[in-house]
């Protein structure tokens, strides 16, 4: 993984904030930063629990002979981290089985009844997953599924084919499996939702698409060790928490993460959930946005271009595709495209990053950090997510500000359990 800084346009220095990620280092490594208890993440890449690892092994294993779909209901972080790892290392039709659908991450009754139709004659398995164990969202998609499963299976097949992920001791789905007998697997609790894909939470659906789990893991492993050091000239995770500071100084309260993969579209969700909720408190934070391109070159193209001057770009992107194709030549040629015969459609998609590059920057004056990734491996995934892990937690403590809490989330909860009359 690279960043580069060369056309951020940077007012400031990253080096000088030297002592300041000291503080904040020391802070995260002796535990005494803000949001202290949820620090679980940090030495994760070795303290993982091997034992439920091999669990997740199985399990996962289990699925992907057993099953043509998996249902997997949660929402926010234990919903991303799945979905947006799965389809970056699989790409948005990898045409295997089993079928990953999503559910429980919003409210829609027209989605809820479709997935249901759409489900009917396979062989499902559902992975709830919710640490609170109580999470409406949640809750509603999972109880409407577990029906099915049970009227369709017979309880005790069900039994084999719900799985829940959920705190150890405490919550609704936790005491719901103890009593069914559902194999469970644990949130840990020093980790919160945005932080915690490599846990079960995330794990298991990502062992039944099929991906290599250890190799997820020796990723965040190799992460970890290249972040040891606070150095900002070493420290690329650091580096980039600075330089978000430093672009925030000079008047940039939007940061927009741009891709160039379809499949990379989910990531940038993944992120905007880490990052939003990590920073986005006491009337403090840049907001971070997303764009995939060259799609949305076509859309939002022209503001950042052109619009206002509050933000700035981060663009991700992958050296090495998963897949490419040679583009071919027409002999009659009547859509005049025998000009890119014989060119990779990478590197048409390699130039058309290059140009944009040049033409926010330079013309626009729109500040871009550059970040690349080697390809979208298991190994290079997690080496991705811990420096977005590390970074995260180290600008947001630049901040002085509890990277850990999410405590405006409640309130629109509060609301909304009021107008449906939910007993207290
Ligand atoms: O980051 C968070 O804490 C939230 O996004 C939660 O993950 C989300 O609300 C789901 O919560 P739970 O896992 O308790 O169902």
């Amino acid at each position: 993984m690279k960043i580069s800084f060369e056309k951020a346009l940077l007012k400031e220095n990253i080096l000088d904030y030297q002592e300041k990620i000291n503080a904040v280092h020391e802070s995260l490594v002796n535990r005494t930063c803000k949001g202290n208890d949820y620090l679980g993440w940090y030495e994760w890449p070795y303290n993982y629990d091997k034992e439920e690892f091999a669990r997740i092994r199985e399990v996962g294993k289990e699925i992907r002979e057993n099953a043509d779909v998996l249902l997997v209901c949660g929402i926010g972080g234990s919903y991303l981290g799945a979905r947006s790892a799965i389809e970056m290392m699989k790409g948005l039709y990898p045409g295997d089985k089993p079928e990953i659908i999503y559910t429980g991450n919003g409210l829609s009754s027209t989605y809820l009844c479709q997935v249901l139709e759409h489900i009917k004659g396979k062989s499902v398995y559902l992975n709830v997953i919710s640490k609170s164990g109580t999470t409406t969202e949640t809750a509603v998609a999972f109880r409407v599924f577990q029906k099915y499963i049970v009227d369709t299976f017979g309880e005790e097949e069900a039994a084999r084919r719900i799985i829940a992920t959920t705190d150890k001791a405490r919550g609704a789905l936790k005491h719901l499996a103890d009593v069914k007998g559902y194999r469970e697997f644990v949130v840990p609790d020093d980790i919160g939702g945005r932080y915690s894909v490599f846990s079960a939470v995330g794990l298991i659906p990502i062992a039944a698409a099929g991906l290599d789990i250890d190799e997820i893991m020796r990723g965040c492993q190799k992460a970890y060790e290249d972040l040891k050091s606070p150095d900002l000239n070493t420290n690329i995770a650091y580096q980039y928490a600075v330089a978000r500071r430093i672009l925030e100084n000079q008047g940039k309260c939007i940061e927009v993460l741009a891709t160039y993969e379809p499949s990379m579209t989910m990531i940038a969700e993944w992120w905007k959930q880490l990052f939003g909720e990590s920073e986005g408190k006491e009337g403090k934070g840049i907001y971070p946005a997303s764009v995939t391109f060259s799609t949305d070159l076509h859309s939002m193209g022209q503001f950042i271009q052109e619009g206002s001057k509050y933000l700035y770009e981060t663009v991700l992107t992958v050296e090495k595709p998963m897949l490419d194709m040679t583009f071919p030549a027409d002999e009659e040629n009547l859509d005049n495209m025998n000009y890119l015969a014989g060119k990779n459609v990478d590197w048409i998609n390699k130039m058309a990053c290059e140009g944009t590059v040049a033409a926010h920057v330079e013309t626009g004056n729109v500040p871009n950090i550059l970040v690349s990734l080697e390809d979208n491996t298991p190994f290079s995934y997690g080496y991705m997510i811990y420096f977005f892990f590390r970074a995260c937690a180290a600008t947001v403590l630049l901040l002085d500000v509890n990277p850990f809490n999410q405590p405006g989330v409640e309130v629109y909860k509060k609301n909304m359990f009021k107008l449906l009359g939910k007993p207290q």
